[in-house]
């Protein structure tokens, strides 16, 4: 909770006296911005020119009804389908943004952006190591790596088990993944995230499919992300763990961003659900 409280945002009195709006914040503190984001899918729109910034090291959190296009810019910013229009700037090397093209998973991985989707995309048969560093094994140094192309299962075993604890969890790495609970296994899929240190990680319903104490465990691993200095964008459709988590919440009704608070101990559940249905907007008093 520490980026709400002490960024310089613009405080505007909104519907209730107390909710105030984050619009406006430091450009040296933006890590990502998107101009003007669109997607139509044939003559749905899904989102309709977002504008929204995404600052360094903070939880923000998407809201919003059943199609608002949460999943949809997720997938524009993780680069899995193309804008109809808008542009990404992500802050480069030398601390400027830079527009991107996120033409594929590929070029947002290239970004520094990293997603867990719903579904995980975990090889349920395989065990955890396996998924920790799927499509990036590590092979064996010397000939056995370099001509038998052997993979160094050893240090994708301490790895894994390296990466899992940073996180919070202590998962054997030989076990198959699809006997760990639903919380574990958003964690492998969290750990494999953080095997290319990103600087964006991206949470679509990470505690959908998991136990009220792995959810917990999930919070708690998204507060340990940013203490470990990256930023993240959390989905979900339950208000409880945005207040609980988010510094800001961004909410989205029918592809256009409503508003943006900050998550700052004056907002409530019901705030949020008024936007989120149309009940209120910025403009009330
Ligand atoms: N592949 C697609 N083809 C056509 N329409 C789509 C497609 N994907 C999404 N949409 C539409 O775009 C809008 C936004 O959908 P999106 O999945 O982004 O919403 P969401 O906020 O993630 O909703 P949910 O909470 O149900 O996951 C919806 O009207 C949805 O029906
Ligand atoms: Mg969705």
């Amino acid at each position: 909770m520490s980026k709400a409280e002490d960024s310089d945002s613009d405080e505007t009195v909104t519907g209730s006296d107390s909710i105030s709006t984050a619009r406006t914040i430091n450009n040296e503190d933006v890590l990502i911005r998107a101009n003007d984001m669109t997607k139509h899918y044939g003559g749905i729109v899904a989102l309709d020119g977002i504008d929204i910034e995404i600052q360094e090291n903070e939880i923000l959190s998407i809201v919003g009804d059943n199609g608002a296009g949460k999943s949809t810019f997720i997938k524009l910013l993780s680069g899995v389908i193309p804008a109809t229009r808008g542009d990404f700037f992500v802050k480069g090397g030398n601390g400027e943004l830079e527009k991107v093209i996120l033409g594929s998973a590929a070029d947002a991985q290239d970004a520094g952006i990293e997603t867990v989707f719903q579904d995980m995309s975990l090889s349920k048969q395989h065990d955890v190591a396996a998924n920790v560093f799927m499509g990036r094994e590590p092979l064996e140094d010397g000939p056995t790596g370099k001509l038998l192309r052997r993979i160094n299962r050893e240090y994708m075993n301490e790895k894994s088990v390296e990466a899992l604890e940073e996180i919070g969890f202590e998962i054997d790495p030989t076990a198959t993944t699809g006997d760990l609970s639903g919380g574990q296994q958003q964690a492998v899929a969290v750990a494999r995230a953080l095997i290319s240190d990103p600087d964006l990680v991206i949470l679509d319903e990470p505690t959908a499919e998991v136990s009220v104490d792995g959810s917990q465990k999930i919070l708690d691993l998204i507060n340990s992300l940013q203490e470990s200095g990256k930023t993240v964008l959390f989905v979900t459709h339950n208000m409880e763990e945005v207040l609980d988590v988010a510094d800001r919440i961004a909410i989205l009704r029918q592809g256009n961003l409503v508003t943006i608070l900050d998550n700052d101990g004056n907002v409530d559940r019901e705030d949020l659900v008024a936007y989120m249905t149309g009940a209120l907007t910025p403009d009330d008093h």
